[in-house]
């Protein structure tokens, strides 16, 4: 097995390679002046099992035109398979057409990845409507979580937590959580009118007075429904809110915007970000040892 880290994988692929000890190189990128992308290998790759480490965050676009480029070129030049390991995978959220004359982005993008990836290791991706990922892609699947080690966070650094998912498709991350620890949990309702207005409600009555409130989500984008379901935590009396999600996009000022509102954020480091405390590398290693295990 060969790791190459593609141009938004090298926080994670050495780590990975290195738990594995697995050969590792870096896939070289460049841009043409007309903003056009190149990719070089700088290994040989026949007859390897090539594995793909490529998270999808700035210009999401250039990071899959990218492993398109590269997994094609790894079969040409003779790879035996290609595997992509997603760290954050975009367009999950796209599962339908929510308008009228809309793409289905989910669909068209996993068409694209079926076609020139022979398996897909996925970490917490958006699962929504399609629940599972063997109905999002046809080639191997698997859905990795970083759910433990938020659970381990919280034990280690928050006492007397109270978990609190911000919407009905949170549940997946914020009970779970709960679960682990033991601890009470309760989720929200969101309507979102546009990407910037969001409203959300308690569905529960639950008791937050002088607690450590720890909102628990799969992405933090805008910032805006952490934003608002921390206005209704702190009206319901919260000592102190937490943050801590899956993936922290954090797009424009939405890390500033969340610190000025006293949200206390944490996220994985699934995407390289100022909160990223959480170690991934651990879980994506294990979960390959098994893949290299049940061959
Ligand atoms: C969507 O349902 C996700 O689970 C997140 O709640 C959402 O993507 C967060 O987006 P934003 O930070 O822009 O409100």
């Amino acid at each position: 097995m060969l790791i190459i880290s593609c141009s938004h994988g090298k926080h994670l692929g050495y780590l990975i390679a290195g738990r594995l000890h697995k050969k590792y190189s870096n896939l070289i990128v460049n841009k043409f002046p007309d903003h056009e992308l190149r990719i070089r290998f700088e290994v040989d790759l026949k007859n390897k099992n090539v594995v793909l480490v490529q998270s999808f965050y700035g210009n999401v676009s250039d990071c899959i035109i990218e492993i398109i480029l590269a997994a094609k070129t790894a079969k040409e030049l003779g790879a035996r398979r290609v595997m992509l390991i997603a760290p954050y995978f975009p367009y999950m959220r796209q599962d339908k057409r929510f308008h009228k004359g809309e793409a289905v982005s989910q669909h068209i993008i996993a068409d694209l990845i079926d076609k020139y990836f022979d398996a897909v290791y996925l970490m917490d991706p958006h699962l929504h409507r399609k629940n599972k990922l063997e109905n999002v892609f046809k080639i191997k699947s698997k859905k990795l979580t970083a759910n433990s080690l938020i659970a381990d966070y919280i034990k280690k650094h928050i006492k007397n937590p109270v978990i609190i998912g911000p919407d009905e498709e949170s549940y997946k991350w914020a009970k779970n959580v709960a679960e682990m620890l033991n601890v009470e949990s309760g989720i929200l309702k969101k309507k979102r009118y546009s990407p910037y207005h969001v409203e959300v409600k308690l569905n529960k009555k639950i008791d937050l007075k002088d607690k450590n409130v720890v909102i628990v989500d799969d992405i933090v984008s805008t910032g805006h429904t952490i934003l608002e379901t921390a206005k209704i935590l702190k009206k319901l009396g919260a000592k102190n809110i937490y943050c801590i999600c899956a993936h922290g996009i954090f797009v424009n000022d939405a890390f500033k915007k969340l610190n000025k509102a006293g949200v206390k954020v944490v996220s994985t480091n699934t995407i390289p970000n100022k909160a990223a405390k959480i170690e991934v590398s651990g879980v994506i290693a294990s979960s390959l040892k098994q893949f290299l295990l049940n061959r």
